[in-house]
């Protein structure tokens, strides 16, 4: 998605803009652009493409501006060009933007009224003309001020002003943005990560607040005009290096750190001396927990879905889940003893976010389970659950997803030993097993020479399935979901029972077919549908766990067995055969795996 930079300082700013744009990269983008200003002029640079392209054209310009802003799009009004891509600049006045502006119709046609020309297709540029229209009557807070109270839906933005040489105006209302602070310098971003290289010194805007940033001060007002101060945070890890080391993707890299960033969580979440878990401190009492509801997009869904199982069979609490972008716009009865579970890597997910403000207003109790814990929902749920995988760059979720998972597992065992549905023997002994976890995660990695072959005829097929039951059924999603994102191929997950009832009219000859059937307690149902694709001319791919028996069957194309280990914890194994399928699938195509098209890593629009 969209991202934001901006930096005042007493030297030019353009280097350590593209580089904090190229920081921003990994959200995903199709065009970027920048604007300096510098002896009364604004200098707006743009193209379509990648950062490297706008970094090629500003090193034949000689760029002296010490102050600026730029941006990385993600289209949503008007194509991916060089037009439409930020900043929106007239002679006075430019703009970036994150967000939607759901009224630019209407203060469109307002604007051509007045005699403003719009060069673009974008929601965006209509800032640029209220603001110019509005600046020409009022002093610059009561500007600004104005020209938000004509906006509807969502915004972070940075802009320059011609006649205010030496101050960023950033302001915010549902997408994130942030304020840096540096040494005879301070930033504006859209998030902490493209920030980092340059401060660990940081203050979060809140929704309705604006920020007039200068090279040694910043002032913040509230959606009164009223000023006020903010914290500042330290981030964590200033010169955490985010690189690929050996590997040639990001995404390669995060699977391969998963037994790593498995146990890190482990760490943090469990006594491993006494097998105890360590979640202390929430501000509710889990004992009167009655219901839960868990709620996300994409693979956090998928984390919810597995969840739900984990905690209906541990506990005796009604759990559901919800699609975030669908629970937002329902009719929900929200009650005092349910618990609203946010899961999201980015912590900035639109619809996960707005969910949660949904639950606060209603004043429910809100856990957020994120990786970013600097993020929107982080901030503002109730309690926060971090998954301590470190940053994951791949657009695609991979250590993200065993992250939530796990803390979610953890969640579920400390809520069921504490409504004493788990015995103490119980709780202890599945302890025990799950700091085995990233061991047998670690072995696992073997299958990737075999998941490598295979991968080619996934590449190369027009559809195919992936089925499974019980906890196996959100994985097949998760799978099905990976190819989808990163192959561009059609794939289908689907609970192994239900395929008789409409998908299976899809199998033809030689569809790949995934079976997940772990040696659990489904093992035999499962391998049932199996041979009822087999039947059909399907290549069916066997994902099982190591077990006594030899598994055979007539006409079975391929077979990948994961480490053995308890029932609950295989989910997190033939995840991993899945996820490199994927990744190999991709890399036989030869596109682009950590950005695959059209998609964003943080996804700050609805
Ligand atoms: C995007 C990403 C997915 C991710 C989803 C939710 O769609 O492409 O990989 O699962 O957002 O993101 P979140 O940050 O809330 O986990």
């Amino acid at each position: 998605m969209c991202g934001i930079i901006g930096i005042t300082s007493n030297k030019p700013v353009i280097t350590n803009i593209i580089s904090s744009l190229k920081k921003l990269e990994y959200r995903g983008y199709d065009s970027a652009g920048i604007a300096t200003l510098a002896k009364n002029f604004i200098d707006e640079v743009k193209c379509e493409g990648r950062v490297t392209k706008l970094e090629k054209i500003c090193s034949k310009k000689s760029i002296e501006g010490i102050i600026g802003i730029g941006h990385v799009r993600w289209a949503t009004h008007g194509v991916p060009n060089e037009v439409n891509a930020h900043p929106h600049s007239s002679e006075n006045v430019s703009v970036v933007h994150n967000g939607i502006i759901e009224n630019s119709t209407l203060l469109k046609k307002y604007l051509e009224k007045r005699g403003y020309i719009f060069k673009s297709q974008t929601d965006t540029e209509v800032i640029t003309h209220l603001l110019s229209e509005f600046l020409k009557k009022n002093k610059l807070v009561a500007a600004i001020q104005k020209t938000l109270a004509k906006l509807h839906g969502s915004y972070a933005l940075g802009i320059l002003i011609k006649n205010h040489p030496d101050i960023i105006i950033g302001a915010r209302r549902g997408s994130p943005l942030a304020v840096g602070y540096g040494h005879n310098e301070n930033y504006l971003g859209s998030d902490s990560y493209a920030l980092k290289a340059m401060t660990n010194r940081v203050s979060y805007l809140e929704d309705g607040d604006i920020c007039i940033v200068k090279k040694d001060q910043v002032d913040f007002y509230n959606s009164n005009g009223k000023k006020i101060n903010k914290k500042i945070l330290e981030l964590s890890d200033k010169n955490e290096e985010y690189q690929k080391g050996d590997f040639q993707t990001f995404m390669q890299k995060e699977i391969f750190e998963q037994p790593q960033t498995v146990k890190a969580c482990i760490n943090e979440y469990v006594d491993t001396l006494r097998d105890e878990i360590n979640i202390y401190n929430l501000p509710w009492n889990l004992k009167e927990v009655k219901s839960i509801c868990l709620i996300g997009c994409g693979t956090a869904y998928h984390a919810c879905m597995m969840a739900k199982n984990w905690i209906e069979n541990l506990t005796d609490i009604d759990v559901v889940t919800e699609i975030a972008s669908e629970f937002r716009y329902k009719k929900n009865n929200f009650k005092k003893d349910n618990l609203y579970i946010f899961v999201s890597q980015s912590g900035e997910t639109a619809d996960t976010f707005a969910a949660l403000e949904l639950c606060k207003k209603n004043k429910m109790k809100t856990l957020g389970v994120v990786n970013v814990v600097e993020s929107s929902i982080a901030r503002s749920s109730n309690f926060v659950l971090p998954i301590h995988c470190g940053s994951e760059i791949g657009v695609a979720s991979t250590k993200a997803f065993l992250g939530q998972m796990l803390v979610l597992y953890i969640f579920a065992l400390q809520i069921g030993f504490l409504q004493k549905k788990l015995k103490k023997n119980d709780y202890k002994s599945k302890i025990k097993l799950l700091k085995k976890l990233p061991e047998l995660i670690k072995k696992t990695m073997s299958v990737e020479a075999d998941v490598q072959i295979i991968a080619k005829t996934f590449a190369d097929s027009k559809g195919s399935m992936f089925l499974g039951r019980g906890l196996s059924y959100p994985i097949a999603m998760e799978g099905a979901l990976k190819l989808k994102e990163l192959c561009y191929v059609h794939a289908e997950g689907y609970p192994a029972g239900e395929m008789k009832h409409g998908p299976l009219a899809l199998i033809e000859d030689g569809m790949p077919v995934v079976i997940l059937a772990p040696r659990d307690k489904h093992y035999d149902k499962t391998l049932s549908n199996m041979q009822e694709v087999i039947a059909r001319g399907a290549k069916v791919l066997l994902i099982s766990n190591k077990g006594k028996e030899e598994i055979s069957s007539d006409n079975l194309w391929k077979k990948i067995l994961v480490e053995n280990c308890s029932d609950e914890l295989l989910p997190f194994l033939i995840t991993l055969p899945l996820q490199m399928l994927a990744l190999h699938a991709a890399k036989y195509k030869g596109y682009d795996i950590d950005k695959p098209r059209n998609l964003a890593k943080s996804v700050t629009v609805e």
